[in-house]
């Protein structure tokens, strides 16, 4: 089977002690290796990198130079303004590169490449200063002179070149400079595989291929920050990596699943939404694990990919499902600004529970889904992840837009209508079939957030039976549970069925003698027994309209607008384990101490979970505190996150970030830190 490139990387161990002669700041340069693609990896000091060689960022001409075997120069490019550069000048520079950005460090002093809006010289400090690092080589394109000891070589001069870290290959009459990336270990291995702009021209994605053997790792590579410090597009530079459901040009998407690999090539195109991305300036770095075609399995169920870590507590949590890899991510990196994923039945909310960070299910329709692998179509939804309350709303805002809503024909609901205002709900609705928090220790932070609410927006608390009011409707179809889970359960099957489990099964048969693919259990007697003659597409378009009836009703009768409210009421509930730790490891979550996910409440008739997918409402999961548990992996104190969900009705995800910006202005929501606890 077409397995994953995995080449060694020696993971050096420098722990020679260092003497105080400034001489020896910078580690020097050593090659690696170059990967497929005919990029270099290559480390300085114990820090591994990557730079695209193939597909250089700029190629520069020069005057003769004779190579040497040392033709690969790692550099740092500094651009000012100024006509006398001055040791104090490349000083708070190089410190302002080190505070912003976590790749470029000394060991890019080997070369510098300095250039200035004016003519300009370096005195004598600045010399002195590079001779600190034994700078060997100054490149400029004729604006900056300087006496030093180093090689000098004058460049044709380029406005395409931001400033920051890069690495130069010299050959006889030009300079190559390429991009390059930082390589860091996925600790918690919630990547299936890094990946990186190829700048082949063509917007091709490339996976990286490289693993740590000490620690089984994949590297994620990430570039330079400052490269993108003059960029001003809302998402430029910031870290974004993708549920390996949507397609990437030139990556595989695998749904999670080898056999499916298997028999679909690499991606010819980027999903719209991913493209979206890419177009505000984020930067894609890699494709993460989820349950197998974004299914609900627990951890235990994971056969084909082995389930990720979750950085919280005693690092035994679940990640929850689908979205594992990416709310677990978000969690632990500090080099990571977003992970997006899916939401069908809980795929953000509850990973995001889990792992104590922001994720939203979206209004249903909020965004195309097109080329990401489908489960439920009308129930599909897209999702991000992350640690600050207002990255979380600024990517939000910028990604949702309407050119990349849902067609009406996709969700069977009426066309989108997003208001971006302070209309805010004046009703908290606490539905008392949902609620209290199962840990009594987490209930009071509940309690306190609600008081932050009514103080913070005047609004009034009122409790609900959620099952009793939905039963009361007079509709016979809306106000029926059993026929609106019936409904879910087509939707939920036909889709995946019709465009994955299908021509997976056939395609399979006919290559391997009639067998059935090596598939998790979570769809393997589901697509065994798949009868079309009870699920298919007459019964999915009834089911759409059933769905839009109960939409119909919930939006006149449960969550309305008002003149003063897009959405009247804000509903809470939890579709976490209500403050207790739900472990990756089934038998210790029979422990009283302990739960599972997806427990049905005892008065209710459908989850938490599971009302937004139904009724097509917003549902974002908000941490608001940890509370501690005694752990039985670790056997230690631990804390597991506390979140609450925020739902209102379709169409007022704008206004429910403008709260929760609200909020955060407040310090009532914070950002989140990564590791053992969130806050
Ligand atoms: C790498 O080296 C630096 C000093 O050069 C040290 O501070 C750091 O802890 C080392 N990291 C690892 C992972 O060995
Ligand atoms: C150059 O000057 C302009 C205008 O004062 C300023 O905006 C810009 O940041 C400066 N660039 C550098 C590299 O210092
Ligand atoms: C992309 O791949 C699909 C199916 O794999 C194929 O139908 C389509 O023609 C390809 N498009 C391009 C531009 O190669
Ligand atoms: C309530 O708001 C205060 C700030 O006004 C904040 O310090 C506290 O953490 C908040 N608590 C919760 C649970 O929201
Ligand atoms: C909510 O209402 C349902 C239906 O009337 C009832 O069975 C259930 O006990 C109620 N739940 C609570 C917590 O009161
Ligand atoms: C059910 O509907 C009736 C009539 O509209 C109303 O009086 C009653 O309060 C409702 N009960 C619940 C639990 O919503
Ligand atoms: C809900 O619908 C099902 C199937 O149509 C029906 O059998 C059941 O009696 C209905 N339940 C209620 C409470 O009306
Ligand atoms: C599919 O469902 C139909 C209708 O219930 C039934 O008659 C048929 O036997 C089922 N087919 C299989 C293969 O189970
Ligand atoms: C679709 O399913 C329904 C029952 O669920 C069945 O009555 C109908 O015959 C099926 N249609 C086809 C084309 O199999
Ligand atoms: C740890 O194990 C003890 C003894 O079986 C049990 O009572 C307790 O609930 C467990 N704690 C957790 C957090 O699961
Ligand atoms: C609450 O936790 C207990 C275990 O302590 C579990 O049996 C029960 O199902 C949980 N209830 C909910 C609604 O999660």
């Amino acid at each position: 089977m077409a397995g994953r490139c995995a080449l060694l990387l020696t993971a050096l161990l420098v722990s020679t002690s260092v003497s105080a002669a400034p001489i020896l700041k910078r580690n020097s340069y050593t090659f690696v290796l170059n990967n497929p693609y005919g990029d270099a990896i290559f480390e300085l000091g114990n820090v591994s990198y990557l730079a695209n060689t193939k597909h250089p960022k700029v190629v520069l001409s020069t005057e003769n130079f004779k190579p040497t075997a040392s033709s690969s120069i790692p550099i740092t490019v500094i651009k000012t303004n100024v006509s006398i550069i001055s040791k104090e000048l490349l000083e708070s520079t190089i410190s302002s590169y080190l505070d912003g950005d976590d790749v470029f460090n000394f060991d890019f002093l080997a070369g510098l490449y300095i250039t200035s809006t004016t003519t300009a010289s370096m005195d004598a400090s600045a010399i002195e200063y590079l001779a600190e690092f034994n700078t060997n080589f100054l490149f400029s394109d004729g604006s900056v002179s300087g006496e030093g000891s180093f090689t000098k070589l004058t460049v044709s001069s380029t406005a395409g070149l931001p400033s920051g870290p890069f690495l130069a290959t010299l050959s006889l009459s030009t300079v190559s400079i390429a991009s390059v990336y930082r390589l860091y270990p996925d600790t918690y291995r919630t990547f299936l595989f890094g990946a990186y702009d190829s700048n082949d021209g063509q917007e091709r994605h490339n996976p990286l291929g490289v693993f740590l053997p000490k620690m089984w790792d994949p590297m994620i590579p990430v570039p330079s920050r400052i490269y993108y410090w003059e960029d001003g597009r809302p998402l430029a530079g910031e870290r974004v990596a993708v549920k390996d459901l949507y397609d990437v040009k030139g990556l595989q998407t695998s749904g999670g699943s080898q056999a499916w690999a298997y028999i679909t090539p690499t991606s010819n195109g980027t999903a719209p939404s991913v493209q979206r991305i890419i177009d505000l300036g984020g930067v894609i770095v890699g494709k993460q694990k989820l349950a197998q075609f974004a299914s609900g399995a627990n951890p235990w169920e994971w056969q084909d990919e082995h389930y990720p870590f979750n950085p919280r507590g005693d690092g035994w949590l679940t990640c929850s499902a689908s979205s594992s890899g990416a709310g677990c991510s978000i969690a632990a990196y500090d080099w990571l600004d977003y992970a997006i994923g899916s939401d069908t039945g809980s795929s953000m909310r509850r990973p995001a529970a889990v792992s104590g960070t922001y994720g939203q299910r979206p209004s249903q329709g909020m965004i195309s889904l097109e080329r990401v692998i489908p489960l439920g179509a009308a129930t599909d939804t897209g999702g991000v992840f992350s640690r600050d309350p207002y990255k979380w709303i600024k990517f939000s805002k910028n990604w949702y837009i309407p050119p990349l809503h849902q067609d009406v024909s996709i969700t069977g609901l009426s066309p989108l209508v997003i208001p971006d205002s302070d209309a805010f709900p004046k009703t908290i609705l606490y539905p008392i079939d949902y609620l209290p928090l199962n840990n009594s220790a987490a209930e009071p932070i509940l309690q306190e957030f609600i008081a932050n609410l009514t103080r913070v927006f005047g609004m009034t608390v009122k409790k609900v039976n959620f099952t009793a009011t939905v039963q009361n409707w007079t509709d016979p179809v809306a106000r029926n549970f059993t026929t609106l889970n019936a409904a879910t359960g087509v939707i939920n099957s036909w889709t995946a069925w019709t465009v994955i489990g299908r021509p997976l099964l056939t395609t399979w048969a006919k290559l391997f003698d009639g067998r059935f693919p090596p598939i998790d259990p979570a769809r393997r007697l589901g697509w065994k027994n798949f009868n079309e003659s009870l699920v298919n597409q007459t019964r999915y378009d009834a089911a759409l309209i059933t769905k839009n009836r109960g939409v119909k009703w919930y939006e006149t009768h449960f969550q309305y607008s008002t003149p003063e409210s897009c959405s009247e009421s804000v509903m809470l509930y939890d579709i976490g384990s209500g403050g207790l730790p739900s472990f990756r490891e089934q038998s210790l979550n029979d422990s009283p101490g302990a739960s599972y996910l997806a427990v049905l409440p005892p008065t209710a008739k459908i989850t938490g979970a599971n009302i937004c997918p139904i009724f097509g409402c917003a549902d974002f999961t908000i941490p608001i505190g940890q509370v501690p548990y005694q752990s039985n992996v670790t056997f230690h104190e631990e804390m597991v996150p506390v979140t609450i969900n925020m739902v209102v009705k379709r169409g007022c995800d704008f206004v429910l970030y403008n709260m929760i910006e609200k909020l955060a202005d407040e310090g009532v929501l914070k950002t989140v830190k990564t590791g053992r606890t969130a806050f």
